[in-house]
């Protein structure tokens, strides 16, 4: 019986153990996660890091903080028609050939489009009705 019960504990702190180990093994979801974190960012202006972005900062960051773009999301066309509009309105410069450079960096970090950055859509969603307590 004492045997029994020896082995019964020994084979469980094993289990616990096989256990405790497949835990610290990163998980594919973890990893996943962990590539999605190398999108660097600029500490000084959040925007995300490319080889275009010392032109967005020397163009796009003297009158206002980044955070104006940050918090736009605009196609190719759309962020053309914002930079025409500050040019109407607010004084802006023409950005002359550095305008492609711009739009290059704009469109492909803060277009509206689903980034890589973004996890895949929920897919089969169960939706329930809330109830309102009164
Ligand atoms: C000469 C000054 C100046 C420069 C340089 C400038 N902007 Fe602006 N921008 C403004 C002003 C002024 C506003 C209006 C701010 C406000 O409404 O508070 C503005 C507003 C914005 C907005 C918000 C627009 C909206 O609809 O609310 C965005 C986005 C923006 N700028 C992007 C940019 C980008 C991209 C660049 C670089 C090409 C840039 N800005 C460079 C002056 C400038």
């Amino acid at each position: 019986m004492v045997k029994i019960v020896v082995m019964l504990f020994a084979g469980l702190s094993l289990a616990a153990q096989i256990f405790k180990e497949s835990d610290r093994l990163p998980k594919p979801e973890s990893a996943a996660i962990m590539t999605m974190d190398t999108v660097k960012k600029d500490s000084e202006t959040g925007l995300i890091t490319d080889q275009n972005l010392y032109m967005v900062k020397a163009q796009c960051t003297s009158c206002h903080s980044s955070k104006l773009i940050l918090q736009n999301r605009f196609t190719r066309d759309g962020w053309k028609q914002k930079i025409r509009w500050m040019q109407a309105n607010h004084n802006l410069w023409d950005l002359g050939e550095t305008e492609k450079e711009v739009l290059d960096y704009l469109e492909k970090h803060y277009a509206p489009e689903v980034t890589a950055a973004r996890r895949e859509p929920l897919k089969n969603i169960k939706w329930y009705k809330l109830e309102e307590k009164r």
